[in-house]
């Protein structure tokens, strides 16, 4: 036993790992951090590796290139042993991690743990949130099945309404006027190195000002120092590695009963297709039909981009050191005001897209 210890600790040291691995050893957090009401954040931290680990095994056997993309899906998909397993996941947890991240934002908003201290932690987690959207556009069109394809066009000419940027963008974008090779290759590269390479960052800018400013007490407890501790190694990494286990396992499932959807292949030419609008987007949809024609640019940047700065500049706005939800009606309530018009539009639109038969 004494034997293999000291093993190990010469290979430590051989790997110049010695110091890291003391100090993780020893890293104590706030016991607080093991309350079940901070599930969503280590949920979120979870589906993003899930998400890492199985783009990685799909990018082993997809080829980006309209003639190819779609039958290297299709292949992967039914002929590879737990291809559909494999694409199902990845399917399955960025949709949670939509919600997850929403609700995390949620409970942030409700005991104040956008207040300083902790500014920074709240405006990188918005950075954050910003970027998952990028994620699924991108990732909408690599399949190259009509859904995707024409859900492009539909986000394209929404993005071109956006004044003086929004043409550059899009030809930015797709590399061209139409959506072809060089916007797959553009959609593929984004999806598959920046927008992680970005993600991981602004993850890590958020874990670096949490580490530093601390998770918030309870909201009738102790603040910063004054908090009980307990160790990193095992508590905290034994719960995300418990929760990664159950939450593989499930999706897994899931996937393997319900596979993931793919479509027809992309026909450039069929015009009559129309895509309905993904649960995510309903509420920025139902703007667009609100505010049409010279209105447009009011739903697609006026309205979004004014919510997007509110958010990022809440900690700025609502100054007071209060942090009890009781204690702070007028800004829960402006919170639920904003929350109940988006909520009222994605019904709208649900209604509209998914409920109405077509004519
Ligand atoms: C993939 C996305 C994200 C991951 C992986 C993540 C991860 C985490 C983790 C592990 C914690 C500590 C445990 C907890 O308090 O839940 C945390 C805390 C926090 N996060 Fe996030 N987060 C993400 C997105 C966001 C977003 C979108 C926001 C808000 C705009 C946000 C704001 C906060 C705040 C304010 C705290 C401190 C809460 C407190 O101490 O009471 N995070 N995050």
């Amino acid at each position: 036993m004494m034997e293999t210890q000291n093993r190990s600790k010469t290979l430590l040291e051989w790997l110049a790992l010695d110091t890291l691995v003391a100090w993780v050893r020893d890293l104590e957090v706030s016991s607080h951090g093991l309350s079940w009401s901070r599930f969503c954040g280590s949920l979120s931290l979870v589906l993003v590796v899930l998400l890492f680990i199985s783009g990685a095994f799909m990018a082993f056997y997809y080829s980006p290139a309209p003639g190819a993309a779609y039958d290297s899906v299709d292949y992967a998909q039914f002929n590879i042993p737990f291809g559909d397993v494999v694409r199902g996941v990845h399917y399955y947890a960025w949709n949670l991690l939509l919600v997850v991240v929403g609700l995390h934002l949620l409970r942030a908003f409700f005991v104040g743990g956008y207040k300083p201290p902790r500014e920074m932690v709240w405006i990188s987690g918005v950075l954050v949130m910003l970027i998952l959207p990028a994620f699924i556009i991108t990732g909408d069109l690599l399949p190259w099945d009509q859904k995707g394809y024409w859900s492009t066009q539909v986000r394209n000419s929404i993005m071109s309404s956006v004044p003086v940027l929004g043409d550059f963008l899009v030809r930015m974008l797709q590399g061209g006027p139409r959506t072809g090779i060089v916007a797959l290759t553009r959609f593929y590269v984004l999806h598959t190195i920046i927008l992680p390479g970005l993600l991981l960052l602004f993850i890590a800018v958020h874990v670096h000002f949490l580490w530093y400013r601390g998770i918030s007490g309870p909201l009738a407890g102790e603040e910063g120092d004054q908090q009980k501790k307990v160790p990193f190694v095992p508590n905290i990494v034994n719960r995300w590695l418990f929760l990664f286990l159950v939450v593989t396992v499930v999706l897994g499932l899931v996937s393997w009963y319900w596979p993931a959807p793919l479509g027809d292949p992309a026909d450039p030419t069929d015009a009559t297709y129309v895509p309905n609008p993904e649960w995510w987007v309903l509420s920025l949809n139902q703007l667009v039909a609100i505010f049409k024609g010279p209105l447009t640019v009011i739903a697609t940047a006026i309205i979004p981009g004014g919510l997007v700065a509110l958010i990022m500049a809440l900690p700025f706005i609502d100054r007071s050191p209060e942090r009890h939800p009781a204690r702070r009606k007028k800004t829960i309530l402006i919170g639920a005001v904003i929350g109940s018009i988006l909520l009222a539009l994605a019904l709208m639109g649900y209604i509209e897209h998914h409920l109405t038969p077509l004519e």
